[in-house]
This record gives C-alpha cells, structure tokens and sequence, in this order.
C-alpha cells in the first residue's frame, strides 16, 4: 500500500483524472436515501476509458449495489471487464452529517468482483480515496484480498462468452423461427 498526496496527483494526471470521476459519480449520481453515503468507482481500462458507477440503494435494503459494481458492470458491458489495470473508489457521508474525511475501501464482495477482473488482465491497483481526496491509498487488488478464491482455483477453461465460445449471432433464434419452431 502506497499512501498518496494531493502533489502526487499533480504529477499524475492519470490517476487524478479517475479519482476526481470517482468523486463526481459519487456527488452527482449516488442513489443513497437510506444511508446518506455516497460512493463513486471509476475503473480504467488499458487504451485510457473510464467506466464510472454510484451506488444504488433500495427500499429492501439487502439488494443495495455498490458503486463498483456499477463501474465492473459497465466496463463489462464495453467489452474492457478484462482490460482493466486501475479502479478508483470515493465515498463520504452526505446526510444528515457531512463527513468527507474517512477513507472508503472497497467492500469484501467488491474485492472479490475487482479480483476476478484483475485475474484476467494480470494487475489493478486500487485507489481508495476519502471524499475530500486529502487521502488516497494505492493498493493491488491482490494485496487488499490476499489469499484469493478466484478462477484459477476452479481451473476455470470455459470461454466466458457465446461471442468468445465462437457461437454466430445468427444461432440465436429470431421472434419469428422461434414462434415457428
Ligand atoms: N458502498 C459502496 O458503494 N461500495 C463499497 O465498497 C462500500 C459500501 C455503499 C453501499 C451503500 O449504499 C453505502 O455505501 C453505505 O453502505
């Protein structure tokens, strides 16, 4: 783990870039009613696209998503959830406190998702950041979730696709030969 200042973002535009998209996905689109903490992820790929995510709460709170979730599964939707080399993570308490001052870390089921990720492009550093970026640690994934269970445990060799499996698009049915078959 690697403790960062607001100078090393000055030298570093890349990661200041995705720590302030971070921030502004948790300002601008956290849905947080319930617990009145906002959290943003921005995860960048390796050709430089960012894929962001706010959390998204829910009446029945057990089916709360979290902003990285939100971020893995646009990444994964643009095809990049195998590109991935860094995730940002901002979070801080907007109601009825502010508090942008504690450093937010990425939840135990978060890891594991950001894990899977990093097993295929082989590296994601982790940028957990307090909501006023006054602290920012820098840490790989395999240090934050040390002693995995991951695919490789499972040996996995299946493709993970119908694309990647070699399927043609034109072996999904259409409305009509289904409704005829
Ligand atoms: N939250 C995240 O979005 N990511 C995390 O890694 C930790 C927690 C959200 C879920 C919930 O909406 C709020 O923070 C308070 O737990």
């Amino acid at each position: 783990m690697k403790k960062l200042t607001l100078d090393d973002l000055e030298h570093d535009a890349k990661v200041k870039k995705l720590v302030m998209q971070a921030r502004d996905a948790a300002y601008w689109h956290a849905y947080a009613p319930y617990s009145g903490f906002a959290v943003g992820a921005a995860a960048r790929d390796r050709d430089g696209n960012i894929y962001l995510g706010a959390n998204l709460e829910n009446a029945a709170y057990g089916v709360v998503m979290c902003a990285e979730v939100g971020a893995l599964t646009a990444a994964n939707v643009h095809g990049a959830f195998d590109q991935l080399e860094a995730i940002a993570v901002v979070g801080f308490a907007f109601h009825p406190r502010v508090d942008c001052s504690q450093i937010v870390t990425p939840c135990g089921r978060c890891r594991q998702l950001i894990l899977e990720a990093s097993e295929l492009s082989k590296h994601i550093d982790v940028f957990a950041c307090s909501g006023d970026l006054m602290q920012i640690e820098q840490w790989s994934i395999a240090e934050m979730l040390p002693r995995a269970f991951g695919p490789k445990t499972l040996g996995i060799v299946s493709p993970p696709s119908p694309a990647k499996a070699g399927m043609k698009p034109f072996d999904v049915k259409t409305f009509a030969e289904a409704r005829s078959a």
